[in-house]
């Protein structure tokens, strides 16, 4: 078996410091006009309060290692890159509701809990396949989400700005605190799965049909509840009581490591901006910046795996990121394109098992399924999504592993960015409300069906 004495790769046996990867080349650097300025704001950010606590990073950890086991059930979601005006009251709580709803689906289907983490809080960052955009003869930085620029094409919001680090600071502190009291105050207790319902549902959300699935859904998970609570002969808070985590990708390394601290009474860094984050696609070289910083940090690891991946570039991943073989520690988060799972999934599976470590293997169903249409707005076909997450159950089912959980770009708002689903929004029906910045998000009635479709196939396993 492969060790990490025995892996060629340097960087394992160096120092690491919440500042290491500064020594290697950051994929998707941004420009900055003034790198003094960025360091400037670095030491602002790292004297702020840690956004999330260690022992919450410590919980997650522990219920990914369950996940591993196949004893709980990952669903991840939310935008693709959230907008800082959108930091609001209505937004936050409907993006809380459709990810309880969908679990609420998960649950009954799956007969397990299943970990809430949202793509929130801190998802301001994009990678870009271009790093300049041309718009009628004139080029300009692209669009790298607002913890980096704004989405005006204008020299002066195209400039990558500092100041927006401490800006998406404050509005993921926001965000947070707005998702602690409302979870705090009950609004996710399974015991009113009624506050959950989206104001629209009868105007423009589910089918009929969906509509009163769920209903019994909801109905049949009341009486369970009342039979336990009538067996314990007390409220079963700790099962009613809903957690919920969040997460974004650790793009920006000045931002991540302004937020990794120590903490009094345990050992090693945390990255207290978030509980979880993962690596992109664009930036897991095995000598880059990012697997520097990644592998340095005690948070789960995410890390997106496009249909390029081999084994051995797996196994080399792995070993630099969890020396130790740690439970709950590695999230590999596959993400191929519907066509491209039976042919590179397996590979992965087993080269990943060859080395003696148990990840969280969640499918991605929306990165590798991106297309064009005819008038250049990018889209997603809601059967390939639904084709890509049915392959990867199935190569897990034959490959005697485990499908830990799900991710998706969501949203509870009734956009039409991806195309198909039961209201069957086609390509012409794009302009009526295509409102992402970047990738297109399943709307809440596609989203609802992604959630009924994992419940009714796993609820075979
Ligand atoms: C994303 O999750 O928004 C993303 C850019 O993913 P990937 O790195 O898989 O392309
Ligand atoms: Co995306």
């Amino acid at each position: 078996m492969s060790t990490v004495e025995a892996d060629p790769n340097k960087a394992s046996k160096s120092a690491w410091s919440p500042g290491s990867w500064v020594e290697r080349r950051v994929d998707q650097a941004i420009p900055y006009p003034d790198q003094e300025a960025v360091w400037k704001v670095v030491g602002r950010l790292a004297k702020l309060p840690p956004l999330v606590t260690s022992w919450e990073v410590e919980k997650l950890r522990a219920q990914l290692a369950q996940a591993a086991e196949g004893r709980r059930f990952i669903l991840q979601g939310g935008d693709c890159a959230e907008m800082l005006s959108e930091c609001s009251s209505e937004v936050i709580t409907n993006k809380l509701k459709i990810l309880l709803q969908m679990s609420l689906v998960l649950t009954d289907g799956l007969k397990k809990p299943i970990v809430r983490i949202g793509r929130i809080a801190g998802q301001y960052a994009k990678p870009r396949s271009s790093p300049m955009e041309t718009q009628g003869g004139v080029t300009l930085p692209s669009y790298y989400g607002d913890l980096i620029n704004g989405y005006d094409f204008t020299p002066e919001s195209r400039t990558p700005n500092p100041e927006r680090l401490l800006l998406a600071y404050h509005h993921a502190a926001m965000t947070l605190n707005f998702i602690r009291a409302l979870v705090d105050g009950g609004f996710a207790d399974l015991h009113h799965p009624e506050y959950w319902d989206l104001n629209f549902l009868d105007k423009a959300g589910l089918t009929p049909e969906l509509r009163a699935h769920y209903m019994r859904r909801v109905d049949a998970l009341a009486n369970a509840m009342e039979v336990m609570e009538i067996i314990a002969g007390r409220p079963i808070d700790q099962v009613t009581s809903v957690e919920f985590f969040v997460s974004h990708e650790g793009l920006s390394l000045p931002y991540e490591s302004a937020l990794t601290r120590t903490v009094p009474r345990r050992s090693g860094y945390y990255n207290l901006g978030s509980h979880f984050s993962w690596i992109g696609e664009r930036t897991r070289s095995l000598d880059g910046a990012h697997v520097e910083y990644f592998r340095g940090i005690r948070n789960p690891v995410g890390i997106k795996l496009g249909p390029k991946t081999t084994g051995e570039d797996l196994r080399k991943l792995v070993e630099q990121i969890d020396p130790a073989k740690e439970p709950g520690r590695l999230v590999l988060i596959g993400r191929f394109g519907a066509g491209k799972v039976r042919e590179v999934l397996p590979s992965l599976i087993n080269a990943v098992r060859d080395t003696g470590r148990k990840p969280v293997w969640i499918c991605d169903p929306m990165h590798g399924n991106t297309i064009s249409t005819a008038g250049g707005k990018k889209t997603r076909r809601v059967d390939t999504i639904l084709d890509e997450l049915i392959h990867h159950i199935d190569v897990h089912e034959q490959e005697g592993s485990i499908l830990g959980g799900v991710h998706f770009e969501l949203t509870a708002e009734n956009v039409t960015e991806c195309v198909g689903g039961a209201s069957g929004v086609r390509e012409d029906d794009l302009d009526t409300c295509y409102q992402t910045l970047c990738d297109p998000r399943l709307n809440y009635e596609q989203a609802m069906e992604m959630a009924f479709a994992i419940a009714r196939r796993m609820e075979a396993i």
